[in-house]
């Protein structure tokens, strides 16, 4: 049994943040700690699941929500789950490309990711069509 914790939160402008810093950080750790997981941006907000363990997904979570990095997390679900849906990512990555633009508007029917207005269903969805379909570039695969 395996937890899954996904939020949302949005970026704090005036403090800038190196993504492909917090990339290796987040990818280093979490393959560490055996959590795997993706992280979405469209430059303004964030959104990310987080799978594994259930302790270490506390104590990363609890790391990533004091990151002044962001701000306004909304936890949008949290519980425990029979297996991972992104087993092969540390964190694969999706920033704000046409691409990714194109996802969200299939999914969220606008052009900007109102995770309030988003269920956590069609969150998910369009994060595995992603990576499924556009696997990520940063090429994140856990060992
Ligand atoms: C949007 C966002 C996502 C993050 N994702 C992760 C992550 O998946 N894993 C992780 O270890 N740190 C992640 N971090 C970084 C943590 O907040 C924190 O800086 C880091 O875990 C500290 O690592 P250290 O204890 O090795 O210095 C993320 C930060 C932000 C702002």
């Amino acid at each position: 049994v395996y937890k899954r914790q996904i939020y949302a939160s949005h970026r704090v402008e005036s403090v800038p943040t190196d993504i492909d810093d917090l990339l290796k950080t987040a990818v280093e750790n979490n393959a560490r700690d055996h959590i795997t997981g993706v992280l979405w941006t469209d430059g303004n907000m964030f959104i990310q699941v987080l799978e594994g363990e259930r302790w270490k997904i506390s104590t990363t979570y609890h790391k990533i929500a004091i990151d002044p990095r962001h701000e306004q997390i909304e936890l949008i679900s949290c519980g425990a789950v029979d297996r991972r849906l992104f087993e092969e990512w540390s964190m694969a990555y999706y920033g704000d490309t046409r691409v990714n633009r194109k996802f969200v508007l299939k999914y969220s029917g606008s052009d900007q990711v109102e995770p309030k207005r988003m269920s956590e269903t069609s969150m998910l969805e369009m994060l595995i069509d992603l990576t499924s379909n556009h696997p990520s570039r940063t090429g994140l695969r856990a060992a």
